[in-house]
């Protein structure tokens, strides 16, 4: 019966999406809402480990961005800072052909759901919600491209986007029974909608809000009453007694981004570790499928070659001056653009 509404919200939600918008611009949203969410929940999350984990996958969907807008601008013509607005910037960041890894590295240390802070469950649950969305877009949607350049680039970073969704989902405590679980769904859905209700600028949309908000409320006092029934447990000693006064805003996070991007551009990772690149093992799994994934071309290095090719230089919305990075400053490929 929840189940039922759920989908409904989903159809409310997504089809507010335009039809005129391309799939491609869907596509620049898809990404710019995975930068600037993740900066939001990054920058209010409590916990070191589950903070590392958001900023690492940040700089990676940053780059998506990047390799998106250049796709956009080389077979549409159309500028994707005209759809991100100047909240976001457009340039490299962690190069998508480095982003392949053995799946054995994509996976992360779990929290202690007896432990963690509420709001990194909140996040770690919206994250993964948010990445699971944005690949089975790119796997439904990625063969809409006509080009062959285009169909590549969907295909490889749908690829990323199960990392992400591997990186993220394995946060969460798997010890925790289902119905605490349903608890903690239905939580995160009542913290999003009020989030987006208290930011929401749009009377019309701030209604949808409000009445989505309404039904996970009873939602949440559906799974209490299941909890209570079957699991003879008080959900009100597991779940804080009022909302976290940290709300999840889409705004800019163009300085938040350029730190993590000076700081952490080079890291990797190892099994539940981040590691610098000179720290990774030599010849390990890593090389292995690099060597594998990337032996026959890669799309995300060729979209940027291509639009090299034709204007003499990558497109990039720089709002806060040159890349923090230097190795990634110029624009015309003679830097390694990767
Ligand atoms: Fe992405
Ligand atoms: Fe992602
Ligand atoms: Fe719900």
């Amino acid at each position: 019966m929840v189940r039922r509404i759920e989908q409904q919200q989903q159809k409310a939600v997504n089809w507010m999406i335009p039809g005129n918008e391309s799939v491609l611009e869907v596509t620049i949203g898809y990404e710019q809402v995975a930068v600037d969410l993740t900066a939001n929940l990054a920058k209010n999350e409590p916990d070191p480990y589950a903070k590392s984990v958001l900023d690492f996958a940040l700089l990676e969907d940053f780059d998506h961005l990047y390799r998106y807008a250049n796709l956009l601008d080389l077979t549409q013509k159309k500028s994707a800072g005209e759809i991100t607005g100047k909240y976001t910037e457009i340039m490299p960041g962690r190069p998508t052909s480095l982003e392949h890894r053995h799946p054995f590295d994509d996976v992360r240390k779990h929290y202690d759901d007896k432990k963690a802070h509420p709001l990194t469950k909140l996040h770690a649950m919206a994250i993964t919600a948010a990445e699971q969305q944005t690949m089975n877009f790119y796997m439904n949607a990625g063969n809409r491209a006509e080009d062959e350049l285009g169909r590549g680039l969907y295909l490889e970073i749908a690829q990323i986007e199960e990392q992400h969704v591997t990186h993220y989902e394995s946060l969460l405590d798997p010890n925790c029974s289902w119905f605490k679980m349903l608890l903690l769904h239905e939580y995160t859905e009542c913290y999003l909608y009020y989030s987006m209700m208290e930011h929401e600028e749009d009377s019309k949309v701030k209604k949808i809000w409000e009445e989505h908000l309404d039904q996970e409320i009873e939602h949440l006092k559906i799974a209490c009453d299941l909890m209570k029934k079957h699991e003879k447990r008080d959900p009100e000693r597991l779940l804080p007694a009022t909302m976290p006064d940290k709300l999840v805003i889409f705004e800019s996070n163009v300085d938040y981004v350029r730190d993590v991007m000076a700081r952490q551009t080079d890291l990797n990772a190892v099994e539940t570790e981040f590691v610098p690149s000179a720290k990774m093992p030599k010849h390990g799994r890593y090389q292995d499928y690099q060597t594998a994934v990337n032996a026959h071309g890669v799309p995300s290095s060729d979209v940027i070659r291509g639009r090299i090719q034709e204007r003499g230089e990558d497109y990039r919305q720089e709002l806060a001056g040159p890349h923090p990075v230097e190795k990634f400053r110029a624009r015309n490929g003679q830097a390694k653009a990767a």
